[in-house]
């Protein structure tokens, strides 16, 4: 399916998101096999130095990354590679962030702004086998979902999980460097916004300024976070 239909394209708040999945079984492999072809010599160099699993990860994330760059007439002949924090290297006229779940990869992409950095994040839309929300969340969050079913509130973790990892794509670049899930606080409302905050000190300073965007929505069985940060 990766090269044999066309990816699920979502324009968003903050930019342009590529959804591409493999089948699973021999014709998953045989898309995989047809994606691989289809990547920049150096990007395929790369995927054939990788176990199998991140290797199908690798193929579909730059899959999913170049069909959101075409999207957004940002289509380059460069590699896609990663920079030296793991984040995927893109030409300088663009913003650009990449996430895998499974056979599924969500690429996000948009014209450059100095001021503006962007992430994705893709997580199954369930509740996580163990209970992850007391490394994910902070009291505040914690005590914001006690009156939940059990599995409404798996799955609000799980959403919550998957938009801080969205907002940690986003915000790395500026900061270069480790930032837990308790160091942040999100917002989420019904309508697919929402929003973060810092709430660790250190942290709070070094994004004095920035304002924390959040989109969230549930595609099939995943969540699909982006993330905005933006220095006024
Ligand atoms: C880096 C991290 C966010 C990746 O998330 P993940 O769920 O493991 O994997 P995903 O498939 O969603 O994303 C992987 C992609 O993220 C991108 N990525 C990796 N490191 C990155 C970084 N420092 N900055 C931006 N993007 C990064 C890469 O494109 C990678 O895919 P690739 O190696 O195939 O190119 C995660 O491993 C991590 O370290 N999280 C801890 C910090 C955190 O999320 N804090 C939340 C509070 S802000």
């Amino acid at each position: 399916m990766v090269n044999d239909v066309e990816p699920i394209l979502r324009p968003g708040r903050h930019g342009l998101v590529a959804m591409v999945r493999a089948s699973s079984g021999d014709d998953g492999e045989h898309e995989l096999a047809r994606a691989l072809a289809a990547l920049h010599p150096r990007e395929q160099q790369l995927a054939l130095t990788l176990a199998p699993l991140r290797k199908a990860e690798w193929i579909l994330g730059r899959t999913a990354l170049r069909q959101a760059l075409r999207g957004q007439d940002l289509a380059c002949d460069l590699p896609l590679l990663r920079d030296d924090r793991g984040a995927p290297s893109v030409p300088t006229t663009a913003a650009a962030s990449l996430s895998h779940k499974g056979r599924w990869a969500a690429a996000l992409a948009a014209p450059r702004q100095a001021a503006r950095s962007i992430g994705v994040d893709l997580e199954h839309a369930a509740p996580s086998r163990y209970d992850i929300s007391a490394r994910v969340l902070t009291d505040r969050e914690l005590r914001q979902l006690e009156s939940l079913d059990e599995r409404a509130r798996g799955l609000a973790v799980t959403l919550r999980f998957s938009a801080k990892e969205a907002v940690y794509k986003a915000i790395d670049p500026w900061l270069r460097r480790y930032v837990g899930f308790r160091e942040v606080e999100v917002e989420l409302d019904a309508q697919g916004e929402g929003r973060a905050h810092a709430v660790d000190p250190r942290l709070a300073s070094e994004l004095a300024g920035c304002t924390l965007e959040l989109t969230w929505a549930q595609v099939e069985e995943h969540w699909l976070c982006t993330a905005l940060v933006e220095r006024r």
